[in-house]
């Protein structure tokens, strides 16, 4: 827990306190937590803990078990690439894989710079314009390998700003 600034811990306590009332409060203290820091390291896992009384061991399966929980940092731009039934037979893995290939992580990963993460996800709700990317919520329509060049040049030259 040394990690963590004083700042950090009044601030994960107060979010526990928050959910205080509720027979099930894990969810919406992992929710907000994730929400506000981006991530959810093990310390702060020990810090739910004892806050909560769940065992850590609960609190790590869950954060491991859903996709939206991370237990690492993400990068400014987070790729999250539609792999659901609809994208997957329009050729999604290829789009994942041009990706991967190009910016040298993995799903899950995030790049040494901290700019991009890629994520393989289910159904994002836009089939109809499949294979679906979307990045920081703004959502590409019909991806092609041939497109992702295109797409990382757009962030890239964003950059940190
Ligand atoms: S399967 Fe990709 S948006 Fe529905």
């Amino acid at each position: 827990m040394n990690h963590l600034s004083e700042a950090a811990v009044r601030q994960i306590n107060e979010i526990c306190d928050r959910y205080a009332e509720e027979q099930t409060p894990l969810m919406m203290i992992l929710s907000d937590i994730q929400k506000e820091y981006g991530y959810i390291p093990l310390e702060v896992q020990e810090l739910v803990s004892e806050r909560t009384g769940v065992p850590v061991a609960e609190i790590y399966g869950v954060v491991t078990f859903y996709s939206f929980f991370s237990l690492t940092p993400k990068g400014k731009y987070v790729i999250g690439c539609c792999l659901g039934t609809a994208c997957y037979v329009k050729g999604a893995q290829q789009v994942i894989d041009k990706f991967s290939d190009m910016l040298g992580i993995k799903a899950g990963q995030t790049t040494e710079d901290g700019l991009f993460t890629i994520d393989a996800l289910r159904c994002i709700g836009a089939c109809g314009i499949a294979p679906a990317v979307s990045i920081n919520g703004k959502v590409y329509p019909k991806v092609s390998p041939a497109s992702v060049a295109g797409i990382i040049e757009e962030y890239r030259a964003k950059g940190n700003n």
